[in-house]
């Protein structure tokens, strides 16, 4: 369709999913277990008032509880393992918080999520500081360039000094951090916050239990020293240092994911956290074009497109169904659009999509760009996968990220050759794991590869609950895997503590036993190209 072609209906709907688009606000939280990522969920949307009591989404102990009905797995654990996308009304926006995988084993799940977001909060714990699980999903933001506002959660209990934390990221990951607000009182004894922008103080009063809102007043500068007393000199102090240091917030290089703003919150007290919404909705990006596998960007007003990011099976034990999630691109879906599926050109209707809060799960009837779709049975769908309708478009596949567990599956039950056979072909399929293989190992013997080992738990409860064929894992001694050139093979082979195997799209990694032993074969094998699997994403 041309511009001259438009129609007056055409033209009044791609103005309102520009309208729509630039309300929405796409992010995830990454974090390391236990800093708080779901008390800050609970948090946010206490703040948005979707829900009036802390504790309804994840069922946190002590407070209110909801039971998931989801995975058994998910139960026996009282963890959560789905990911579940969180759509909340703030002022004009309308923000869409995508969760991760909370649980130490995180999993390619929680990377995938990551190519959806437009931005990240980094959660981080006062008084650990950067944790391997941040600063590993750390690496693939910068890796795909996504804008990262940096929160300092339990600011109300005993922690590191706020510029030592402001130095130790600038240090360690290069990001310039520009707070946005600044404590006043140390970590243990949080009385408010300094809006550096505006200069004033933000006094919080606590609630019983952290379980509403928290209370705010905003202080005049005049008046904050009367009102904090020393801690608001000392605020004043660490503030005028930060500027000359020229930590004062910068949009150019926030947007290229350079710099930082950082806010300090305690989420279980609910401090800090409408700063955080407010910043989200002033600062963070809402869904641009984005860029086909051709290169060339779709604008958010042509007509629709969406790319499958996750797809999680299982998770109703009543009915075997399988929700695949996709982040609408462009465009504005309406429930029982006939969509093409890009892969195979074939028509795909969707009167089954869903909209996912929490845990529970309603009918969706529309959606625009940044919104996430819950597309339910949707057999033929895989991460990565793209939907359309009338102008076509394919989007670039999920990266594949790089495995760091590799246990080799066998079936237990000889009499299920077959299930096994097909089974794996799924699971790879659907992303539960990466499958390696080998001449030398065999059909059936095939390698899961896992960039977290509760993969490994989900591939095997899959195969014996959903497929029937049972498999055993045996673990292998390898921790880390690079591309390796074909023509190489054989001579990697040849090496202690390494083996080579083909993933299913045919790439060839060679697995080592440990960094170590890979940095002394780079070192004595220098004209060997290895290619690394950069950031936990191929670059
Ligand atoms: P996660 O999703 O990132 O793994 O963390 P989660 O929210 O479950 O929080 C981990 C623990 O840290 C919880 O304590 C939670 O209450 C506590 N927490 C989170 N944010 C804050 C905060 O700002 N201040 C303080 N003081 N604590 C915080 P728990 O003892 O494991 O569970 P619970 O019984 O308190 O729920």
């Amino acid at each position: 369709m041309t511009e001259n072609t438009l129609t007056t209906a055409d033209t009044k709907s791609a103005a309102r999913v520009t309208a729509e688009a630039a309300r929405r606000r796409t992010f995830a939280v990454i974090s390391h277990p236990d800093a708080g990522k779901s008390t800050l969920t609970e948090a946010l949307a206490l703040h948005a008032r979707v829900i009036t009591e802390a504790g309804a989404i994840h069922g946190k102990a002590g407070r209110r509880s909801t039971v998931s009905d989801w995975m058994e797995m998910e139960k026996a654990r009282g963890i959560s393992i789905t990911s579940t996308a969180l759509q909340f009304p703030y002022r004009d926006c309308v923000i869409n918080l995508l969760d991760t995988p909370g649980h130490a084993d995180f999993s390619e799940d929680t990377y995938r999520v990551l190519t959806a977001v437009d931005a990240a909060v980094m959660l981080i714990d006062a008084a650990k500081g950067l944790e391997p699980q941040t600063l590993k999903l750390f690496q693939v933001c910068k890796h795909r360039g996504i804008p990262i506002i940096t929160v300092i959660n339990k600011w109300d209990r005993p922690g590191r000094y706020a510029l030592e934390l402001m130095d130790e990221i600038h240090e360690r990951i290069g990001l310039r951090t520009t707070p946005l607000t600044w404590p006043v009182g140390i970590a243990g004894d949080f009385k408010g916050v300094m809006d550096r922008r505006k200069g004033h103080y933000i006094r919080f009063t606590r609630t019983a239990g952290g379980a509403t809102a928290a209370p705010e007043e905003h202080i005049p500068a005049d008046d904050a020293l009367e009102a904090a007393g020393t801690d608001w000199e000392t605020a004043v102090e660490e503030s005028e240092l930060l500027s000359m240091d020229g930590s004062d917030f910068d949009p150019d290089t926030f947007r290229t994911g350079e710099s930082s703003p950082v806010l300090f919150t305690s989420a279980a007290l609910n401090f800090g956290v409408n700063q955080l919404l407010d910043v989200l909705v002033e600062l963070a990006p809402s869904p641009g074009p984005i860029v086909d596998v051709d290169g060339n960007p779709r604008p958010v007003e042509s007509p629709f497109s969406a790319f499958v990011f996750k797809v999680q099976a299982g998770m109703d034990s009543s009915h075997r169904d399988r929700i695949a999630y996709a982040r609408v691109c462009s465009g504005t879906f309406e429930r029982g659009d006939v969509l093409t599926h890009a892969g195979t050109g074939k028509p795909f209707v969707t009167k089954y999509a869903q909209s996912v809060f929490g845990q529970q799960r309603s009918t969706l009837d529309d959606a625009w760009p940044g919104d996430v779709i819950g597309l339910a049975n949707a057999a033929v769908l895989r991460p990565g996968d793209t939907l359309y309708r009338d102008v076509p478009v394919v989007y670039p596949p999920i990266p594949s990220f790089s495995p760091e567990y590799f246990s080799v599956a066998r079936g237990t039950d000889p009499s299920k050759h077959k299930q096994f056979r097909k089974g794996i072909e799924q699971l790879d399929q659907e992303g539960v794991v990466q499958v390696l293989r080998s001449d030398r190992r065999g059909e059936q013997a095939p390698v899961f590869a896992a960039v977290g080992p509760m993969q490994f738990e989900v591939a095997q409860h899959r195969m014996a609950a959903e497929i029937g064929s049972p498999i055993a894992l045996e673990s292998l001694p390898y921790q880390v895997a690079r591309i390796v050139d074909p023509k190489d093979a054989d001579f990697m082979n040849k090496q202690v503590s390494a083996e080579v195997l083909t993933r299913s799209d045919g790439v060839m990694l060679v697995l080592f036993s440990t960094p170590w032993r890979l940095q002394g074969f780079q070192r004595d094998n220098p004209d060997i190209e290895l290619r690394s699997l950069v950031a936990a994403a191929e670059g």
